[in-house]
């Protein structure tokens, strides 16, 4: 029997080189996150079933790798984090302390149509506020988001948030008379404009029973541009702290003015496009997209106050991300930003024969108690092979065990880098490695 080598369709093997940069990716999620005061949690890649089954008829429930275990259990591997957090904080929740600010880097598996960006398998940071109402919790979760774009490089100039509010959306509906209980199921379908036909979209919100004419009132809507266009379509004027709809343009506003205050209002535009393809949403929504529009979305988020009361809890606001390793690591290829990561070592311990070996082992061992990363190379190569290996396995110094040089008790160590080699004691250098 022959096995295919290649990886399950629409998964990734991680060789060293691509675990290189998952890992500085990781890194800088998780630096970002601890700056901001975010713990992290995890939670196994296995769930119920039940847990994503969701009545809107969102496309992640039709994308569920779903099975029955061997004891008649039916499991799903997650597609996405957020219900398993729910599901963590309902199951403590007389004892945990909230606010919660959480963040986890889980793998997330979907049975997607493989396009570029979108694949059956990523790894996606969260970072969610629990049992905060209020904008601070909006303004905090997109601070961490924008300052670990930073960080990779990134500016207004190559990236954008995309904000809105489902309120908004909501309010916009009804001014179009679409019964309440199609507002979620036209907004499913609403969050496929990117991968679907301007005409396929409206065929869909037809089937869904949206007369010709509230399809071609909502697209008037969605070609709006601003706030005010909308408020005046509305007839709502829209202040911070009114009702219903009227305050969520009120507090889209503010929502502006502070991220403007803490410096990152030049990445922020509001988009009344941006609709997001989960039923759980109930507030503001936004989505990160490159600056040029080429690329499927970086990232995307909202509020979501209802999605522990629909687990059979009382209502807790929440607010979180969900910020993919796929996309990202293309916009950082084609604006250049991928950082150049090589394998890293302090020392390389390299006997020349098979007598050295206990010397060598002896070394590699002192070095490493001393605190540094030391290998041992036993391939018993020629120097100038040696040394090139060294290069190879990017070590900083490499100590030299040379026949003549340990019969009188020296080693040799060598910077890689000045390529200048001195001759040490052995005791001495056992005793203080530098
Ligand atoms: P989502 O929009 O389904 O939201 O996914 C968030 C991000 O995960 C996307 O913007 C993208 O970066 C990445 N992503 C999703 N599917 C794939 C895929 N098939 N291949 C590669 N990357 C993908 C959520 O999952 C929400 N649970 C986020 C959230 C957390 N909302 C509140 N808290």
């Amino acid at each position: 029997m022959t096995i295919t080598l290649q990886p399950v369709k629409g998964t990734r093997d991680f060789y060293p080189a691509e675990m290189r940069l998952r890992n500085w990716l990781f890194d800088i999620w998780r630096e970002t996150s601890r700056q901001f005061g975010f713990e992290e949690y995890d939670a196994c890649v296995l769930e119920s079933e039940d847990l994503y089954i969701r009545k809107a008829g969102d496309e992640i429930t039709e994308q569920l790798y779903a099975f029955d275990d061997k004891g008649g259990r039916r499991l799903a591997l997650r597609p996405e984090m957020t219900p398993s957090l729910a599901r963590l904080v309902l199951q403590r929740k007389n004892a945990l302390s909230f606010p919660l600010k959480w963040f986890a880097i889980p793998q997330c598996f979907r049975y997607e149509r493989m396009t570029r960006g979108r694949k059956r398998e990523h790894y996606q940071w969260n970072a969610d506020v629990v049992g905060q109402a209020g904008q601070t919790a909006e303004v905090e979760v997109l601070s961490v988001l924008l300052m670990s774009l930073e960080k990779m490089g990134l500016s207004p100039e190559q990236i954008r948030v995309h904000l809105n509010d489902r309120r908004i959306l909501n309010a916009i509906l009804e001014h179009i008379g679409v019964p309440e209980a199609l507002h979620l199921p036209v907004m499913v379908v609403m969050d496929k404009r990117d991968k679907i036909s301007g005409e396929a979209l409206d065929t869909q919100l037809s089937e869904l029973g949206l007369e010709a004419e509230q399809v071609s009132r909502l697209n008037d809507f969605l070609r709006m541009e601003t706030l005010q266009q909308i408020g005046e379509a509305l007839g709502h004027a829209g202040h911070a702290g009114d009702a219903g709809f009227s305050g969520a343009l009120g507090e889209m506003r503010r929502l502006m003015e502070t991220l403007e205050a803490v410096g990152f209002g030049g990445y922020c535009q509001f988009d009344i496009t941006v609709v997001r393809g989960l039923s759980y949403y109930t507030g503001t929504v936004f989505e990160i997209r490159d600056a040029g529009g080429k690329l499927r979305a970086i990232c995307g988020g909202g509020r979501y106050d209802s999605l522990l009361s629909a687990f059979g809890g009382d209502p807790v606001p929440a607010i979180g991300f969900g910020f993919g390793d796929v996309v990202i690591l293309e916009l950082l290829a084609e604006v250049g930003l991928l950082p150049e990561l090589t394998p890293e070592i302090d020392y390389v311990v390299i006997p020349f024969s098979k007598d050295q070996v206990p010397a060598a082992l002896t070394v590699g061992q002192a070095l490493r108690r001393a605190g540094f990363r030391a290998d041992a190379d036993f391939g018993f190569r020629k120097l100038k092979r040696a040394l090139q290996r060294a290069g190879e396995i990017g070590a900083r110094k490499a100590v030299l065990l040379m026949p003549e040089e340990l019969e009188r008790g020296e080693l040799v160590v060598r910077d890689m880098a000045a390529r200048e080699e001195k001759r040490v004691a052995v005791e001495a250098f056992l005793a203080s490695p530098e």
